[in-house]
């Protein structure tokens, strides 16, 4: 199976709305810092990498060291409750559906403000995830369906018990939140901007983001956006062959759901619609959409776990890889060739990825490093 990708001109612009007026404002890496858990996690050059795709320099920055939550998840999910809790102290609950890393951290965060919390999976979600979110403090209960129906049943528990929906995925009239936790994720391009600028020959040409709902890669397009307008870095999302809303949206110039059939190892990339006020930042700064088969994600969870030469191990789960999985299928199809050009890959190129978890889901992780193939059906 091959990828497949869509090449979009986009104006540059930042589109004036409630999502982006949220994120203009906001300040969350002020509050992050502010929290006794915070680190800033490290942002590692990779030179033997750079060598073999014949590329200047590429930069990963690893977030399976956030808060200890093993993903960048817990960025967005304690910032949009603190929120939440500034405006109204007394909530109690804090409900989301999750295929795991957002709801471990809505959990995490609610266990911090000594609240409570209830968190839907979709029915494929391994009982190890599951475990990962309950350790954590949370009710979990599962869905019959995939992540969108596990959506629905959040947004109706809510409204039947009075509980405050934490989603990381907004739509038209529920887009506070979401903007939130996009802000809370924009801590981590800030953090990562710091230390870039402190290696030699520092700047990143291409970025590729791995994309379920789009937030996390609408938080960074945000951020490049409004850094350095058109002379931002170029930027490529990254998404699961079979969910591939943004991939969809991007072909019908419209918020457009996948028509895949959620069959992917990438567990944190199985969604099917784009959250709305990523979609509108996305449009307006992605260089190129591309959606790849499951291979490329095992491929590159193996190239950071064995290292060449002398880079250092890096271990990122299947959707932890996805922006290296990416620029693997962009680097070895042939009928990638147009990509290549328009983003103007070279010798000279640094290229940066976003490692956004670490081994979440172990069993999977075990037999991708140990055989180079996952059976785990998601
Ligand atoms: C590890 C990981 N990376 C990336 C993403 C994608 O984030 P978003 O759904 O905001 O596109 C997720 C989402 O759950 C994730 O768990």
């Amino acid at each position: 199976m091959e990828a497949s990708y869509l090449i979009n001109r986009p104006d540059n612009e930042i589109v004036k709305n409630a999502t982006t007026d949220i994120l203009k404002r906001s300040d969350a890496l002020k509050f992050h810092t502010g929290l006794p858990e915070y680190r800033p996690t490290p942002l590692f050059r990779l030179p033997d990498l750079a060598l073999k795709y014949n590329v200047g320099d590429i930069y990963i920055k690893d977030e399976s060291h956030r808060f200890g939550l093993n993903a960048f998840k817990g960025l967005g999910a304690v910032y949009a409750i603190s929120e939440l809790l500034k405006e109204n102290p007394n909530l109690e609950t804090f409900c989301t559906a999750t295929d795991g890393n957002h709801g471990r951290a809505v959990a995490w965060g609610a266990t911090r403000f000594e609240k409570r919390s209830v968190v839907f999976v979709p029915g494929d979600t391994t009982l190890q995830r599951m475990k990962c979110i309950e350790k954590e403090g949370a009710r979990v209960e599962k869905v019959q369906g995939n992540y969108d129906d596990a959506c629905a049943v959040a947004e109706k528990a809510c409204k039947e018990n009075g509980w405050e929906l934490v989603q990381d995925m907004a739509w038209e009239g529920y887009e506070k939140i979401p903007a939130d936790i996009m802000a809370g994720y924009l801590s981590l391009f800030r953090e990562m901007e710091d230390s870039i600028h402190t290696l030699p020959d520092s700047r990143a040409d291409v970025v590729f983001m791995q994309a379920g709902v789009g937030s996390f890669a609408g938080a960074g397009a945000f951020y490049y956006l409004n850094r350095y307008g058109a002379r931002r870095p170029r930027i490529v999302t990254v998404e699961p062959l079979e969910a591939d809303g943004i991939f969809a949206s991007f072909t019908s110039g419209q918020l457009t759901t996948s028509t895949g059939n959620a069959t992917t190892i990438m567990a944190g990339l199985n969604c099917g619609t784009p959250s709305l006020g990523a979609w509108d930042i996305l449009k307006n700064g992605v260089d190129v959409a591309l959606k790849i088969p499951d291979h490329y994600a095992r491929r590159a969870v193996r190239e950071l776990f064995f290292p060449d030469g002398c880079d250092r191990r890096i271990i990122s789960g299947e959707s932890g890889a996805g922006g290296l999985a990416g620029f693997l299928a962009v680097m070895s199809e042939k009928n990638l060739e147009p990509v290549r050009k328009v983003l103007n890959i070279t010798k000279s190129s640094n290229i940066l990825f976003i490692s956004t978890e670490g081994d979440t889901d172990k069993t999977v992780f075990n037999e991708i490093i140990t055989t180079g193939e996952s059976t785990e059906k998601k």
